[in-house]
């Protein structure tokens, strides 16, 4: 027996050599292939090399998830999506149909297939809902239905009209800029204050990757290609360095809303930079900010934030696990809040308040600014989100 595990080794070695060397081979000629968003970027594949716990794991988190191209027939099937109709009315429907090449929309009058188009691009990682969009020339159009997850449900998008089927909306770089990496546009025309943009398609970088959050990384990733025994990160801003509101930055270019101006593109947005400065944006001033999308304004409203060095990473681990159980969250305040009184709750109430914290402090909310029609109905869905305003309610 270990004779002939001996023998064996030369090949086993030389094999392990050989595929070594054609995997070097392949990702040399990979990391020639230009980031769309230049030579400051890295390949965006290179980081598994290094970082492969990360890597992995983060194939399945829900920024790395938040748009996707559906480039083949079969892109939908893993989503759980059903066909179906939405009706509008006796004479109008929208008919979801899973084709051999992809899934479409089509319009329906009387019966009659007026328009269809297929799903190109996804947006959401299927926590709530899914939006879909199609290439119209260089145009990006948004699809007339939305799907809920939770509820295996076609709704009608949000904002749209409840009596007609819409193929008119554009999708513009505001969506990209938190909801991909990057894309690159022109502005075609902006007459009556209505922006009109081409994008150039393959510049499209889904999804929310690395270098989005950290930054470019080419120089990082050749230093530590050429010095492999280093240890300590070089050419990388190193996030625990940062100040607070930098720190919270680096998340709020992305959960603060819409209304955020910036001077450059947020694609470009990197670590260290913060958004408080520029002008134009309004930070909160006691009104009440829509839980659509605004964690940081109405998490900078707590107390727990005024009044303590608290930031989002203390409750959300951003590679990992980024929606743990209420239990799980519960104890980053437990983690501050040992000792509470609670003298009003009864029995019962305080039984919950070990295990969950976040049911009374951090209340769900109905957004007022988003809300889904239901198929042949006028009644909407709202769309929920928990406030990150920490209180007593
Ligand atoms: C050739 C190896 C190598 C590659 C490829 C690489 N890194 Fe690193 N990186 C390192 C080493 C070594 C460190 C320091 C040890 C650590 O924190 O893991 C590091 C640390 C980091 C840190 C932590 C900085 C800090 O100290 O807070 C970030 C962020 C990072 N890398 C991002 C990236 C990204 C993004 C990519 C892909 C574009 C990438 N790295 C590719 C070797 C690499
Ligand atoms: C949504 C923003 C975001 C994205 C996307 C992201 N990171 Fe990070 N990363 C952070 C934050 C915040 C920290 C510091 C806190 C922490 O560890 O969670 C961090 C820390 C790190 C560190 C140093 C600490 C550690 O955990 O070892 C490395 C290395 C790193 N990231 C690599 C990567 C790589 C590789 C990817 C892509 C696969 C990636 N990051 C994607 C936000 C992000
Ligand atoms: C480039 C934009 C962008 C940045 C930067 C960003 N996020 Fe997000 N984040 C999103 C989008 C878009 C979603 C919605 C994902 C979905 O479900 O499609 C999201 C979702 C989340 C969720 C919910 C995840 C889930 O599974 O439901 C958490 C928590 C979160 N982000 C925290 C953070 C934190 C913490 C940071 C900073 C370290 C950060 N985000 C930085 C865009 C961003
Ligand atoms: C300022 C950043 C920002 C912009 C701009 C933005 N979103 Fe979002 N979007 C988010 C965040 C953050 C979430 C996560 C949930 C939340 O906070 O409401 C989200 C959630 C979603 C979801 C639900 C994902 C899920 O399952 O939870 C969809 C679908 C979506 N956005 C589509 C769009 C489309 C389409 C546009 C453009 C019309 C757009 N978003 C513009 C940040 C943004
Ligand atoms: C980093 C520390 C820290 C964390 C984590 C933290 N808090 Fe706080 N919180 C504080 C401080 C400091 C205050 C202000 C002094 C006080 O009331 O104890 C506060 C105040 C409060 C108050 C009183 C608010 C008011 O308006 O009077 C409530 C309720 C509260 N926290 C609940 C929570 C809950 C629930 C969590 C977890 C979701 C949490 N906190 C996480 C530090 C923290
Ligand atoms: C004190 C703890 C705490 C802090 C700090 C915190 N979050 Fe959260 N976050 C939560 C809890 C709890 C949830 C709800 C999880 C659930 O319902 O499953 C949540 C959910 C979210 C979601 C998903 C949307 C939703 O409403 O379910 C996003 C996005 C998010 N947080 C972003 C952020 C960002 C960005 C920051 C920093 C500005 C931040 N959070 C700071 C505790 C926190
Ligand atoms: C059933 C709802 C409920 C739950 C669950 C709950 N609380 Fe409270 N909490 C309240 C109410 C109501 C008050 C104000 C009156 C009082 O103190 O009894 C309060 C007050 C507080 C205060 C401010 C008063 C003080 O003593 O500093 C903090 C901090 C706090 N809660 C933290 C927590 C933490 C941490 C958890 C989870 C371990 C939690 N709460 C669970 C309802 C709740």
């Amino acid at each position: 027996m270990l004779k002939k595990q001996g023998k064996r080794k030369p090949l086993i070695t030389f094999l392990f050599f050989g595929i070594s060397l054609s995997i070097a081979i392949m990702q040399c000629t990979e990391q020639q292939i230009a980031d769309m968003r230049g030579k400051q970027y890295a390949h965006r594949e290179t980081c598994v090399q290094c970082h492969q716990d990360i890597a992995k794991s983060y194939l399945h988190n829900a920024h790395f998830n938040t748009s996707k191209e559906l480039y083949t027939p079969h892109s939908t099937d893993s989503m759980g999506i059903d066909s179906g109709t939405f009706v509008f009315n006796e004479k109008t429907k929208v008919g979801i149909e899973s084709r051999s090449n992809g899934l479409y929309q089509v319009a329906y009058v009387n019966e009659k297939n007026l328009k269809e188009e297929r799903a190109d691009i996804v947006f959401g990682a299927g926590k709530s809902a899914y939006t879909f969009a199609f290439w119209y020339g260089n145009k990006l159009m948004q699809m007339p239905l939305n799907y809920l997850v939770p509820s295996h449900e076609w709704v009608n998008s949000p904002g749209f009209p409840s009596e007609q089927i819409y193929f008119g909306r554009a999708i513009i770089t505001r969506c990209l800029e938190c909801h991909s990496s990057f894309v690159q546009s022109r502005i075609i025309s902006s007459a009556n204050f209505q922006l009109e943009e081409e994008f150039v398609k393959n510049s499209l970088i889904a999804g929310i990757d690395c270098q989005r959050c950290h930054g470019p990384a080419a120089e990082h990733v050749q230093f530590h290609q050429a010095h492999p025994k280093e240890k300590e990160a070089r050419y990388m801003a190193k996030y625990r360095e940062l100040s607070r509101s930098q720190k919270v930055d680096m998340c709020a270019v992305c959960h603060s809303g819409i209304n955020l101006k910036m001077s450059n593109s947020a694609f470009f947005f990197k670590p260290g930079d913060t958004i408080s400065n520029l002008p134009e944006y309004t930070s909160y001033t006691g009104e009440d900010p829509d839980v659509h999308g605004k964690q940081k304004q109405l998490l900078i409203a707590s107390k727990c934030y005024q009044l303590s060095s608290l930031d989002c990473g203390t409750c959300h681990k951003t590679h990992g696990e980024l929606a743990p159980t209420l239990a799980t969250y519960s104890q980053s305040c437990v983690g501050c809040h040992q000792e509470v009184q609670h003298a009003s709750l009864d029995k019962q109430a305080l039984s919950i308040a070990k295990e969950n914290c976040i049911d009374c402090h951090m209340p769900v909310r109905a957004s007022k600014d988003i809300g889904f029609q239901r198929s042949a109905s006028k009644e909407k869905l709202p769309y929920i989100q928990r406030t990150h305003r920490i209180a007593i309610y």
